[in-house]
């Protein structure tokens, strides 16, 4: 008989949903989204159709969202009124996000994760991710240290559950986490982005967080997307600086990455499905060459697939609802 082995076997009807390997859950997902101090109504982001900028008095409205389709946890972006060279608002007990954590976590408690992107780049009015030495054109990694400690700790003091590092500096977790025990908030876990690359699919983030930059591009402080042993050794130093969960970004182009690090670290991973991916499968739905909802969840799937425990996506919420009516 030929062929013997007959795979197709296994592929019909209830049979084919029994041996499936992987499956998104809703408690996969991490929902992101932007609060904007200088909006005055929910503003579209045109490069992100269906991706908002949320006024600061709307938070809590943002975040019930999710929580009502029982999305488990959010992750927090702030604009803020006011940028200057060292980032100064991004610390502040009053400050856009420290408020925003504080209302929602006034409103939801222990049934909603919180957890804050920990970076200098939407506040600072050159845009890059630390301090700058405007002479040498160069963001200086062990001035901005101090600064992201104390970024770390004004969140977790407003509540924040997870603190998420995203500027790639050296030294950048074992900072947090010696600012985080000092101020009494050692059991506040840190989600670093150990693998960030400096990827042009965050092209269209730029434009929602209104964090462009001045000069040059954030390819010295963010990784090479050319390698990929550099990630283990970049994800190695976060785990021994003591890092809880680690991160691979951006999610579709770095599946490799994805299936390394799990294997290597076998530790919480969570997927960044970025801006530029959403806005690709947006654009392609738009113009009618792509399934939008078939495209995004078999994203999504592959990237748990690759060993992703956690996704953000800007597609959290749609996601939601599919998976809570079945189709
Ligand atoms: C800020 C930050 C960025 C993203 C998350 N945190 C932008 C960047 O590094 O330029 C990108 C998210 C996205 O593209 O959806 N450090
Ligand atoms: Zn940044």
């Amino acid at each position: 008989m030929f062929p013997q082995t007959r795979m197709r076997r296994l592929r019909y009807g209830k049979l084919k949903e029994m041996v499936r390997e992987n499956d998104l859950t809703v408690n996969d997902l991490i929902y992101p989204f932007f609060v904007d101090e200088t909006a005055a109504e929910k503003t579209e982001v045109s490069s992100m159709p269906g991706v908002f900028r949320w006024p600061a008095t709307m938070a809590v409205d943002a975040a019930r969202e999710a929580f009502d389709l029982g999305i488990p946890a959010v992750l927090i972006f702030g604009i803020p009124k006011t940028k200057d060279a060292e980032g100064s608002s991004a610390y502040g007990d009053d400050d856009v996000v420290q408020k925003a954590v504080r209302e929602i976590k006034a409103q939801f408690g222990n049934d909603l994760i919180v957890i804050t992107d920990l970076c200098m780049c939407e506040y600072t009015d050159h845009g890059h991710c630390g301090i700058v030495d405007f002479e040498n054109h160069d963001v200086v990694n062990d001035l901005t240290l101090p600064v992201l400690g104390k970024i770390a700790v004004s969140h977790a003091k407003a509540g924040a559950d997870i603190v998420a590092p995203s500027g790639m500096m050296d030294g950048m977790i074992e900072a947090i986490r010696f600012a985080l025990d000092e101020n009494g908030f050692e059991n506040t876990p840190i989600m670093s982005y150990s693998s960030k690359y400096a990827s042009v699919f965050y092209g269209p983030f730029r434009d929602a967080a209104d964090s462009g930059f001045c000069f040059g591009d954030r390819s010295e402080y963010q990784m090479d997307p050319a390698n990929g042993d550099e990630a283990i050794r970049e994800t190695e130093l976060d785990v021994m600086e003591g890092a809880d969960m680690l991160m691979v970004k951006p999610g579709m182009p770095y599946l490799d990455i994805v299936y390394r690090i799990k294997q290597e670290f076998q530790m919480p991973l969570a997927v960044y499905q970025v801006s530029g991916e959403y806005a690709m499968i947006k654009a392609a739905a738009e113009k009618g060459w792509l399934d939008e909802k078939k495209a995004f969840y078999e994203a999504c799937l592959s990237m748990k697939r690759a060993g992703a425990d956690m996704i953000i996506t800007y597609y959290a919420k749609e996601l939601a609802e599919i998976l809570k009516s079945g189709k």
